[in-house]
């Protein structure tokens, strides 16, 4: 896919719905009692990748463009063929935590990247509960021989993950009394928002300590996810690094542990306004405007971003690097290795490609080092097939000298397919 610069951003969008609510939203239902209608279901392959899984579960989904009516089971059918969740590492891991709680087993596949990714922090602690998960070394394929009858657990989560929280937290439903999760460092909490939503009474306490009493039954129910606040991202990012854009982005959610990079931004100079905020159950969205060039009156020197914000940034730091590249002092990003283990090795392709195009990056085991005020060239980049460092440097091409050739660029489509085509809606070339 080849990029050229743009002048300014200009327009109005709504966004297909958050992929990490959707895929929340939809394993809900699926488990709860009653029929569930879920609106903006998003359009992402992962979450598609989920709503299959659910119907070789016996999970009888209708969908008519965005909109899924679920009935609700209390218990999944033993599949007949392996679980197939493509790229979405949500998808694998939040569904092993549900399966850990059914008497089944069942086998659950993915593709080259996702069957490299490390499995062993949600195999850990399901066993601890009682499921029976093989391997290999680690890694999927897994085989999950779950137990309606779980034991309950209290686990200190050795890494910040919303996917392992909620792996334990969903075969909590299934476990007789308190199961709790203790974090380091927050990371999104859909599921515990949903589950208060959905009649399963979540707890959080100060210590950062997240318990449900099972057993326990969601109950169905209507929910409109909000759009897709990381896809909002690089709208937002685009217009605030080029003067004269004036954007809007309606019904976009604004949950605090996945909006810190809206902080962070206006801390950079960004001007970033947001306005009719509303809740749906207990997701809070709203409208974010975004105006064009950085404030002069922002801080000029390098800035740090590491320790307990990382999780609340984690899917925006390639693009935090990408802006970091354009800002007066530049950023460090630290404490950030879970980035190594993601679709791809993100600090090393950021790393990569922002070199590619003229910027000196500084690659350290945990992070990384971008120097500001750099003009950026166009250049042949590459995605390595992962979908958030596709759309960070769709970002970079519009800011570039020249035009940039994306190899790999289609990949978008596991998370935000339309991605491109809103893009060239609002740029003004
Ligand atoms: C997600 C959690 C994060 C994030 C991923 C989606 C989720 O992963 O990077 O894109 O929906 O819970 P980790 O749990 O591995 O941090």
């Amino acid at each position: 896919m080849k990029l050229t610069p743009a002048r300014r951003i200009s327009g109005r969008l709504q966004l297909p719905g958050d992929k990490s609510i959707s895929h929340r939203a939809a394993l809900i239902a699926a488990l709860a009692s009653g029929s569930s209608e879920i609106a903006n279901f998003s359009t992402a392959r992962d979450c598609a990748s989920t709503v299959a899984c659910l119907r070789a579960l016996g999970v009888s989904i209708e969908q008519s463009s965005q909109k899924l009516i679920v009935a609700g089971t209390r218990k999944l059918v033993a599949p007949y063929r392996p679980l197939d969740c493509g790229n979405s590492g949500s998808t694998l891991r939040i569904l092993t935590g549900v399966l850990a709680g059914q008497d089944l087993t069942a086998e659950l596949v993915g593709d080259e990247s996702l069957s490299s990714r490390p499995m062993r922090r949600v195999i850990e602690p399901l066993e601890l509960m009682g499921a029976k998960i093989e391997s290999t070394d680690g890694k999927a394929p897994l085989k999950v021989r779950g137990s309606a009858n779980l034991t309950p657990i209290t686990y200190k989560l050795p890494v910040a993950s919303a996917q392992v929280k909620s792996a334990i937290l969903f075969a909590g439903l299934n476990a007789t009394g308190r199961t709790t999760v203790i974090e380091t460092s927050p990371s999104r909490d859909h599921t515990e928002r949903l589950f208060n939503g959905f009649g399963v009474s979540v707890k959080t306490d100060q210590d950062l300590s997240v318990s449900i009493e099972g057993p326990a039954r969601l109950s169905g129910g209507a929910i409109t996810i909000p759009g897709d606040v990381s896809s909002a991202a690089y709208f937002v990012a685009a217009a605030m690094l080029l003067p004269g854009s004036d954007l809007t982005i309606e019904r976009v959610g604004l949950n605090p542990t996945r909006a810190a990079f809206l902080d962070v931004l206006t801390s950079w100079g960004a001007e970033i306004s947001v306005t009719d905020v509303r809740t749906d159950r207990n997701e809070p969205f709203g409208t974010i405007h975004v105006r064009g060039g950085i404030s002069r009156t922002a801080d000029q020197s390098q800035r740090t971003l590491s320790g307990s914000m990382i999780p609340a940034l984690i899917d925006e730091l390639p693009l935090l690097a990408v802006v970091g590249s354009q800002i007066a002092g530049g950023i460090q990003i630290r404490d950030a290795r879970e980035l190594r283990l993601k679709e791809s090795d993100r600090l090393a392709t950021t790393a990569m490609n922002l070199r590619a195009m003229g910027a000196e990056v500084e690659e350290f085991e945990d992070g990384l080092a971008v120097p500001g005020g750099t003009k950026l060239r166009g250049a042949p980049v590459d995605s390595h097939l992962d979908h958030r460092i596709a759309m960070s440097f769709a970002v970079a091409a519009l800011l570039a000298e020249g035009e940039t050739q994306i190899a790999g660029a289609e990949c978008v489509a596991i998370s935000f397919p339309e991605f491109y085509a809103l893009l060239d809606s609002v740029a003004v070339r």
